[in-house]
């Protein structure tokens, strides 16, 4: 995603995310959590905290917790929607095969920036 505001802070250095699991961020400061990062390794996953599942704006169901309980799939708390990490697609629940919306993310100097512009609303 390009449109939106540039966010030149970091969101926060990659070892302040435990391999495997998720942490939310507020990069705009609305007051909430508006998109997740899910780390895997070096890897990192990006994606607005937003459900297409009726356009659900808070999936954790408890504060950074946007993983099933073994850490394979992204869940919604709201309805238990399941997504894959890495390409943000519904495989289980009531909204099988839509998608979430990606944030781009570039790693520079260890730590986690959004790559490109973030929009108040996804
Ligand atoms: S709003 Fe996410 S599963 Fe229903």
């Amino acid at each position: 995603m390009s449109r939106g505001v540039p966010v030149p802070d970091p969101l926060c250095r990659l070892d302040e995310i435990a391999d495997g699991k998720a942490r939310g961020f507020d990069p705009l400061a609305q007051g909430r959590d508006t998109m997740f990062v899910v780390r895997q390794g070096e890897t990192l996953f990006g994606w607005r905290n937003f459900c297409p599942h009726y356009g659900h704006e808070q999936m954790a169901w408890q504060k950074d917790g946007y993983l099933t309980h073994d850490g394979a799939r992204i869940v919604c708390g709201a309805h238990g929607a399941e997504y894959e990490i890495d390409t943000g697609i519904c495989v289980a629940g009531p909204c099988v095969g839509r998608r979430l919306i990606a944030v781009p993310l570039e790693l520079r100097g260890g730590a986690i920036h959004i790559s490109g512009g973030f929009s108040r609303r996804p």
